[in-house]
């Protein structure tokens, strides 16, 4: 569990995670929308200055909306300039990897820029661990269900859980069967049946 130490940045930090591809389609898009978003300006969330009707929410709740908004997003890493981008009311960080963009998003005025660096770094990290440094549109399609729950086991609700990369791969990846390391091949029964055969003939040579 992550937890900053300023209460007002620990609620709904974060508005989106995007992986947009080279051309700026959407491959996987999460945008956070906070609960109780019908009743905006309310709550603690909006004392806080966060959330429903907090800087960085609205206008992203319709598809049309969301795409509007992930072409000016797009537009920004085109033009590059680095992995930080304001884009008002939004903070936006980047990382580009092969063929794909990582992109996090959060509220310009209340969001901290090295947690939201750090999460995508956890989150693009945990995806190369999981496609095994296979990072490509091809490869994230393929194995889009392990990035949505990596995804997931990083953002819930718009709220940070984890920054470590192999923690969220770790979770992602431990129900599968495969991940017991016992290896059973013909050199290890070779191996146990020396063993056996051994102990077989010191025990007839004892009696
Ligand atoms: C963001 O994270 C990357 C990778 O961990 C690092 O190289 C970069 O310096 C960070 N940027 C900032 C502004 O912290």
């Amino acid at each position: 569990m992550f937890h900053t130490e300023q209460s007002n940045l620990s609620l709904y930090t974060v508005t989106a995670l995007l992986i947009l591809d080279a051309e700026g389609q959407r491959v996987l898009t999460k945008y956070y929308n906070p609960p109780h978003q019908n009743t905006p300006g309310s709550g603690i969330a909006s004392d806080l200055g966060v959330g429903p009707g907090g800087p960085g929410m609205g206008g992203l709740t319709s598809l049309k909306e969301q795409k509007a908004f992930e072409k000016s997003v797009f537009e920004k890493i085109r033009r590059g300039g680095g992995e930080i981008h304001p884009l008002p009311p939004h903070l936006i960080i980047t990382r580009t990897i092969v063929d794909l963009n990582f992109i996090i998003v959060g509220p310009l005025s209340t969001s901290n820029e090295l947690m939201l660096n750090q999460t995508l770094s956890a989150f693009s990290d945990a995806v190369h661990l999981l496609l095994r440094g296979q990072i490509e549109k091809r490869n994230v399609l393929e194995g889009l269900d392990l990035v949505l729950l990596a995804a997931d086991e990083t953002i819930d609700d718009g709220i940070i859980l984890e920054t470590d990369a192999a923690a969220i791969a770790a979770r992602v990846s431990r129900p599968k069967a495969d991940s017991t390391d016992i290896v059973i091949n013909e050199q290890t029964l070779m191996n146990a049946y020396t063993s056996f055969r051994d102990k077989v003939s010191q025990r007839i040579q004892q009696l």
